[in-house]
């Protein structure tokens, strides 16, 4: 199998499975034990938190463990509304966010919260401009994206950032996509949250992170007893913790991106040559993670294309039942049209891709082009 589908998740980097191991195979204290085994895990949990905090560039003690992006981002979008809910109840998002997102907004729809989805441009970016004119004086919290995961659409979070503070309004990003594959230093981006999920980090399922702020208090999602001081009640999963950690130490290395983006580049160029016009790019040409390429084979299924490639893993945009084809959310916001959207395919490289998968992925897309016939 070729795997191409690095935005959907990733293989466990050998390093972290190694640096996890002992914490599977030999130690199983609990980290809030005071004897010399519960000591040993915290200590490993410890370590975990100032890994990532060198990813982000802040202190260990502004980061927060969870189960993952989605967590993190109900635990952001719930806590702020709970905790200002005198001071306010708006809250600016956009069009283009993951459900992790969008239904914790739905869900406060219904307890009476406002909700203004700020639209994007046709290339899925989010004008900063726009979300600061958006903000009133009841607004309590901004959260934008920071890469698109569809198209890897990077949008200006700096910039948005600076609208925040200047009108002293919270500000989150979901950095499940962006990090390890762009800088996520907190203070670059100006953000007072920030979201991530391990298992797009050559790490496991069930682990991520959150950031907040120094200073910040806000009410958490679980509540029991007094873990990450208070922040999320739950006895640390401490092999997950550790495997973070090390998948945030490396990912905090010096990394040439730009191999990264050659291949993707690379896969591309050979799409064009064998596809022609018939493949389109969907989603900023340079604003864009440098593992993204998102396309559209012109009036063809999606579905259909990959479905010739049955050795090649890949995403599909669009949803195909028997009876009704529709594009993805996200497509709808950005007005790709449907001959384009339908056949839309995200192809994403990742650490462990190589140059000859690339080159075999180009070759069975080529053979596809004659044997996928137009919708
Ligand atoms: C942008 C974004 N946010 C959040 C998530 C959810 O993360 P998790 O799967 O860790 O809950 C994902 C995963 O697909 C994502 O791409």
């Amino acid at each position: 199998m070729i795997y191409l589908d690095y935005n959907a998740s990733t293989p466990v980097d050998p390093a972290v499975a190694e640096a996890m191991k002992p914490h599977i195979e030999r130690y199983f204290g609990n980290p809030s034990s005071s004897h010399s085994i519960g000591r040993h895990e915290r200590e490993a949990v410890d370590r975990a938190r100032a890994q990532v905090a060198g990813l982000w560039g802040c202190q260990p003690s502004e980061v927060v463990f969870t189960s993952g992006g989605t967590e993190a981002n109900n635990h952001v979008i719930k806590g702020v509304a709970h905790t200002l809910r005198d001071r306010g109840k708006h809250i600016i998002t956009s069009t283009v966010e993951h459900p992790a997102t969008m239904n914790p907004c739905r869900f406060l729809e219904a307890y009476g919260y406002e909700i203004t989805y700020v639209p994007c441009d046709a290339t899925g970016m989010v004008d900063a401009a726009a979300v600061g004119h958006e903000i009133r004086p009841d607004t309590i919290l901004i959260s934008i994206m920071h890469a698109q995961n569809e198209v890897g659409t990077m949008q200006p979070i700096a910039e948005i950032s600076e609208y925040a503070r200047e009108a002293g309004v919270w500000m989150h990003t979901d950095a499940a996509q962006s990090c390890g594959k762009v800088s996520t230093r907190v203070d670059d981006l100006g953000v007072d949250f920030l979201s991530i999920a391990g298992h797009k980090l050559c790490v496991p399922k069930g682990i991520g992170a959150l950031y907040i702020r120094h200073g910040i208090e806000i009410e958490p999602l679980h509540h029991g007893a007094g873990h990450e001081s208070g922040r999320r009640a739950g006895t640390e999963p401490v092999a997950g913790v550790v495997a973070l950690g090390k998948g945030a130490e490396i990912a905090a290395a010096p990394t040439d991106h730009s191999e990264t983006e050659r291949l993707r580049d690379r896969l591309h160029a050979g799409l064009k040559e064998a596809w022609g016009e018939d493949v389109v790019l969907i989603g900023h040409a340079e604003q864009r993670l440098p593992n993204t390429l998102t396309v559209g084979f012109r009036g063809r299924i999606g579905a259909e294309v990959l479905a010739a490639c049955p050795e090649l893993c890949a995403s599909t945009g669009a949803a195909c039942h028997a009876s009704q084809r529709k594009r993805s959310d996200v497509m709808t916001a950005m007005n790709v049209p449907e001959v384009i959207a339908f056949g839309a395919v995200r192809f994403s490289v990742g650490r462990f891709s190589t140059e000859a998968e690339v080159d075999q992925a180009i070759e069975m897309l080529a053979a596809a082009a004659s044997q996928v016939s137009t919708a």
